[in-house]
């Protein structure tokens, strides 16, 4: 295992009706301003418990963030903030409106162009303070100090991370997700699953805390994702998702272990070139990076395999098919295609990608950072 230093500030607050901790939660006298999306929000009734939980400060909001949340309406944000004095932004949303809310938080304090953050990796000194109310479980954005944000003149989708922006608090309150249409049900669950496998499908390192935890969290997933779309009011299922979806992407498991996330660089790119929601990307990737990496990844495959899917066969290449077949099959399950035909997409699409990568200069990716744009086109192509 390798060394490491795990330290996760996020206070969860967890279960039904738990909005109203809002109240306690939020510093006394903050000046708060309200972030959320196109809308959902008032349509299942959590705009309004927000908004009861928030009757004793001083609060304005700032509403239509898009899913995968555009530079520009973040520096509109910015600018309010700037402009009102607000001391705390409470995001209330999926991952794109709580990704959202924490590039505003660093962009409003930054001195300079704030792009300077995503496109050059520029140090954030400083973010105001923020807390969220979870409505989409999937990124895990809710606990951790990731954002993404994307440019969309340029076509750039580009992340940053930072202690600073971390969630004081997440409100996880799964009944809120009742109201979430199947799709993005199946993506959350799809996108959950495949961070887990970014900081597990590697190489060994005798992490067994780790493996053992990750191992639970994809059979969790792949136990109660199905249940979701044939049960959406089951509040059980829905809780072990979105507390399976807040594990997997809180640090916990990727800690002392090597970590991939070549599949999510090069998704990012088919979002910000074609517009596949996240999900969508990873799932069309992931199988392919697995087969391509399979010589590679070999011990974790054959682990994966065995516990994760029972895979009993005593032949080793057989139960790497399988667990890549069953993986598949597990998204297609979900609802969410795997392959790019299925998106409109053929080796044009693989062509642009590639040159997007090496322009952001993706061009060692994977933990053994040996994936080249030019393994990227490889990878690809098993998607067509
Ligand atoms: O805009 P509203 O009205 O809120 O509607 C949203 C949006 O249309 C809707 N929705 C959310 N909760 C709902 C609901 N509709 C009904 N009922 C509810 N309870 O769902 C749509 C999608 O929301 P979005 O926030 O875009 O989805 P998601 O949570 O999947 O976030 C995706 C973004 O997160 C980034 C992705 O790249 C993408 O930009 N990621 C962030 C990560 C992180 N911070 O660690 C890691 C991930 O790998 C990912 O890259
Ligand atoms: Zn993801």
């Amino acid at each position: 295992m390798f060394n490491f230093s795990f330290q996760n500030p996020t206070k969860i607050i967890f279960g039904q009706d738990q909005i109203a901790a809002l109240n306690d939660n939020i510093p006394p006298d903050s000046k708060v301003l309200l972030l959320y999306g196109a809308g959902s929000i008032k349509r299942n009734g959590v705009y309004q418990q927000v908004t009861a939980a928030l009757a004793n400060f001083d609060w304005q909001e700032f509403s239509g963030i898009e899913p995968n949340p555009s530079f520009e309406t973040l520096m509109q944000a910015a600018d309010l903030v700037r402009r009102e004095k607000i001391d705390f932004l409470l995001a209330v949303g999926g991952g794109s409106v709580i990704d959202g809310a924490k590039f505003i938080a660093a962009a409003a304090v930054f001195a300079g162009d704030a792009w300077q953050i995503l496109a050059e990796g520029a140090e954030v000194t400083s973010a105001i303070a923020l807390g969220c109310v979870l409505t989409l479980p999937a990124t895990g954005s809710e606990s951790n100090g990731n954002s993404v944000v994307t440019r969309y003149e340029t076509k750039q989708k580009l992340g940053f991370s930072s202690p600073l922006v971390y969630p004081q608090f997440a409100i996880l309150d799964p009944s809120v997700t009742f109201s979430l249409p199947t799709k993005q049900v199946a993506n959350g669950v799809v996108d959950a699953f495949i961070h887990v496998i970014e900081q597990y499908l590697t190489y060994p390192v005798n992490a067994c805390v780790q493996d053992r935890f990750a191992e639970g969290l994809l059979q969790t997933l792949i136990e109660q994702g199905p249940l979701a779309l044939t049960e959406p009011e089951n509040y059980n299922v829905r809780a072990n998702i979105m507390w399976a979806a807040t594990m997997a992407l809180n640090g916990l498991i990727g800690k002392g272990v090597p970590q991939d996330w070549a599949t999510h660089m090069i998704g990012h790119e088919l979002t910000a070139c074609y517009g596949l929601d996240h999900a969508q990307t990873l799932a069309v990737v992931l199988p392919a990076l697995l087969q391509h990496k399979r010589q590679q990844k070999r011990q974790k495959l054959l682990q994966y395999g065995r516990r994760v899917w029972q895979l009993t066969s005593a032949d080793e290449e057989e139960v790497i098919d399988q667990a890549i077949a069953l993986t598949q099959a597990f998204f297609q399950k979900m609802g969410v295609p795997t392959q790019l035909a299925d998106y409109g997409l053929n080796s044009e699409a693989i062509d642009t990608v590639v040159a997007k990568l090496t322009e952001h200069n993706m061009v060692k990716l994977g933990e053994h950072a040996d994936i080249t744009p030019e393994v990227s086109r490889q990878i690809l192509q098993y998607a067509l």
